[in-house]
Order: structure tokens, then C-alpha cells, then sequence
């Protein structure tokens, strides 16, 4: 309601929030993006995890490979403008990591990737050999999801490693030339108390990783763990105390020598921030992965084999939402607020129009409520109190928006229509 209702005030009033299904063959677009490709595999399912992913099989996997490489074909056949990055995440890319080389490679026959190539993982799946392999086709970024350095909330959720693997998976990535390891925990567990987030932050930063990320436990409602109710029955950190955590991790971050780079995340100073989700526009390939050309937003089919069927015939989206200016403008300023950071001056770069013109009441707003920092020509900085907000918006738009296209798509992988 709160979130329709200032998308109202926001945007104009013909802006539709609706995705209706597609038949478009592929995709067209005339600017700089950011590619994402989802391997859907893996080999435990945690009952948190939100992200669409099927039990790995080595069959499935080279079929899915054959599609992939179709849509790559597709993209570039079509597309000859510059890239800025590729991400690949999932479920557990790195289960496919003797096919990896051929992928990038096909992307390389166009496009050079190197510097901008970026994999996440779980210490359940690494090796050495796999890093080696994956410093060979050029990796220099790495996510890895630790989650937790505590046994009794890697057993929790379900993860299928324990504290000593992850330990030993961070020293050996260590050795590595990445140009930065993320290393992903989570927060807020059922019952955990501040004097275990501290023992969790105090773990992280004693490998000095070049970033840390501290998501707060999502209980998306079609997740395992949504669902099943002995564990809902358990208590969830009540506001208060998520609230204290996140200034904790915050203080403590800073105090160790990182700088904030989004509201979950921390880089060392002059590392450059692993970040999926913050490209301006980006194209996704593989089921489930989304695109974003600043015209239109679209999500490809989720089911694996609907995915392998269609990729010989046309791009697999099965979902469409078009993008008014008005929109757009909202989108980049969604995201740069999530940065934590709004450079006012590219707005006007990309837009042409100041922005404190079209969302000059938003930073009123934000002022009388404290949650910026600093504001000159450089950009508008947000206040700690403003970082936690942001997240906030963050968990509920993660919580409603999410869900419902990903709950719909569970129920039908060619998905007509879904509502925000
Ligand atoms: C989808 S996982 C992919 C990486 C890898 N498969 C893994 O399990 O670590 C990416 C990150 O999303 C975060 N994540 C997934 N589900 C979450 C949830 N329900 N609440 C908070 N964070 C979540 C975790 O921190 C995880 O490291
Ligand atoms: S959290 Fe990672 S390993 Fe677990 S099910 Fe999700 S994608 Fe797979």
C-alpha cells in the first residue's frame, strides 16, 4: 500500500506496474549494459533461497549449456554495443565450471570481457582446482555465500558445509588473483543475538576480504523455510534488534576500514564493489534471468526445460512490463539509492533535466527525516539512519515485488500477466 502510494505520487498517472506475457524474438537496445547469466543448479537446496534452481544433473546441465549458447548467439548477432560487465550467478554456477571457458568464450568472439568477469559460489563447491579453473578463463570477481561462521545457523538454513570449509575456502581464494572476493553473511537469524553477529563480523574481517555484504534472513513466502511452519513458528529478531544489527554491522564495518558501497555491502577502500544488481541497463540469459533496456523490463521463463525447448526458436521471455521516461527515471534513482550514493550531475547527463526538479520533494523528504549525509555537486551521500531506510524499502520491494513474480512463475513457467 505505502509503496503503491508514493509509486503514485512518483510516477505519472498512465504508468503501468503490470508484466504481460511476450512473444518477442529477442531483444534490441542502443546503450552500454551489463550482461547476467543464470546457471538454475545445484546440488542441495537451502530453504531460505528464493532464486530458481533445479537438482543438478549432468545430462540436464549440457542441454541447458547447448540453449545457453544459442541465446548468446541470438544477443550478439543482433547487438554490437559495449559491454560492462558479466555476472554469472544462480543457483551454483560453479557446478558447471569445466563449461564455463566455452561460454565466455563464445562471448569473447565479440565482446572483450576481461577485468569485468565476475562468478559467485558456495564454499559447498569450491575447490582448488575449481579456482584455478576459474582464474584461467579470467575471473576477477568473486561472491562467496558463507552466510555464517556458526554451525547452529549453517545447520538452520540448511547449508551443506560447515565453519571449518568455509574458513578454508576464504584462505585458498586468498591466494588467488581476484581483484575482489566478496564474501556474503547473513543476518537476523531466529534468536541470534548481537554477541553472535559480533563473533560472525569479527571472523569476516579478521581475512580482511575485499568486500563483505550482510544481508538481513529473507522469509520469502514461497520458500521452504516461508512455508514451513515449525520454523516460521521460530522468532524472528524483532524491529528493534534488526535495526541495532544493522547500525552494528555499519560501526563496526567502518571501524575496520571498510567503506560502504551499498546498503548490504562494504569494500575496502579502492576495490571495486562486486554488484550484480546495480548496472544502469542489463541483459539476462538463462531461465529466470531478467533484462533491462530502459524501455522495457523482462524475465525469461523459469522452468529449465521450457527454457531449452524455446532458446532454438526466439529469446525465452515469457514476461514484458514497459517503461515510460518517468519510470526509468524512478528505476535509476531506485538503484542508486540502494548504491547509497545519487550522482546528481550523470542524472542530468542521461536525463537532460535536473534532477532536483523531477524529484526535488523525495529529497526534501529525505532531509527532514535526517537520512542524508552530505549533499554538494558530487552527489547526495545518505546518513546512516537514511542506509537503513533504503534497506527497509529494500526488504519490503524484495518481499512483495519479488515474490509475486517469482510465486507466479512457480505456478506456470509462460506466466500472462502479474501485477506489482
Ligand atoms: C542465491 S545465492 C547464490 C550463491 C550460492 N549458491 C550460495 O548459496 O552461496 C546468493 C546470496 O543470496 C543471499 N540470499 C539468498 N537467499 C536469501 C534469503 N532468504 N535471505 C537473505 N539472503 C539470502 C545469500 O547471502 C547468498 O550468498
Ligand atoms: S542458496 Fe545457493 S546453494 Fe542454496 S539453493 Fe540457493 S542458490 Fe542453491
Amino acid at each position: 500500500m505505502i509503496i503503491k502510494f508514493i509509486r503514485g505520487l512518483l510516477s505519472e498517472r498512465t504508468d503501468d506496474y503490470t508484466f504481460h506475457s511476450s512473444t518477442r524474438n529477442n531483444l534490441y537496445f542502443d546503450r552500454e549494459v551489463g550482461l547476467y547469466i543464470h546457471i538454475p543448479f545445484c546440488k542441495s537446496m537451502c530453504p531460505y533461497c528464493p532464486y530458481y534452481k533445479v537438482f543438478y544433473n549432468k545430462e540436464l546441465s549440457l542441454r541447458f549449456k547447448s540453449a545457453l549458447i544459442s541465446e548468446i548467439k541470438r544477443f550478439y548477432n543482433n547487438s554490437k554495443k559495449c559491454i560492462t560487465s558479466l555476472y554469472i550467478g544462480g543457483g551454483t554456477p560453479t557446478l558447471m565450471v569445466d563449461d564455463l571457458g566455452t561460454i565466455i568464450n563464445e562471448f569473447n568472439k565479440h565482446f572483450n570481457l576481461d577485468e569485468m568477469l565476475a562468478i559467485e559460489t558456495t564454499p559447498g563447491d569450491i575447490t582448488e582446482d575449481k579456482i584455478k579453473i576459474l582464474t584461467n578463463i579470467g575471473f576477477r570477481f568473486i561472491s562467496i555465500g558463507v552466510q555464517s561462521f556458526q554451525q547452529k545457523y549453517l545447520s538452520l538454513i540448511g547449508r551443506n558445509y560447515d565453519s571449518n570449509k568455509a574458513i578454508r575456502t576464504i584462505e585458498l581464494l586468498k591466494n588467488y588473483q581476484f581483484d575482489t572476493v566478496n564474501i556474503d553473511l547473513i543476518f537476523a537469524f531466529p534468536g541470534e543475538t548481537i554477541s553472535e553477529l559480533f563473533s560472525d563480523l569479527q571472523r569476516a574481517v579478521s581475512f580482511y576480504p575485499d568486500q563483505i555484504t550482510c544481508y538481513p534472513l529473507f522469509m520469502f513466502p514461497y520458500s521452504t523455510i516461508g512455508r514451513f511452519k515449525k520454523i516460521k513458528k521460530l522468532k524472528m529478531p524483532p524491529h528493534h534488534l534488526r535495526r541495532k544489527m544493522y547500525y552494528i554491522i555499519h560501526d563496526f564495518l567502518k571501524d575496520s576500514g571498510y567503506v560502504r558501497s551499498s546498503v548490504w555491502s562494504f569494500n575496502k577502500a579502492d576495490t571495486k564493489p562486486y554488484s550484480s544488481v546495480t548496472r544502469d541497463y542489463y541483459i539476462g540469459f538463462g531461465p529466470s534471468a531478467a533484462s533491462y533496456t530502459g524501455k522495457g523490463f523482462y524475465f525469461n521463463t523459469f522452468s529449465v526445460t521450457e527454457y531449452i525447448k524455446t532458446v532454438p526458436y526466439r529469446k525465452p521471455i515469457a514476461l514484458e512490463m514497459k517503461v515510460s521516461e518517468k519510470m526509468e527515471k524512478l528505476f535509476w534513482l531506485y538503484w542508486r539509492l540502494y548504491q547509497t550514493v545519487i550522482p546528481v550531475k550523470m542524472y542530468n547527463t542521461l536525463f537532460g533535466k535536473d534532477i532536483y526538479e523531477d524529484f526535488g520533494r523525495i529529497f526534501r523528504a529525505m532531509r527532514t527525516f535526517g537520512f542524508i549525509q552530505k549533499e554538494d555537486d558530487d552527489g547526495i551521500v545518505l546518513s546512516k539512519r537514511g542506509c537503513h531506510w533504503v534497506h527497509l524499502a529494500q526488504n519490503y520491494i524484495a518481499l512483495n515485488y519479488v515474490s509475486k513474480i517469482w510465486s507466479t512463475f512457480q505456478k506456470n513457467p509462460w506466466s500472462e500477466r502479474v501485477e506489482l
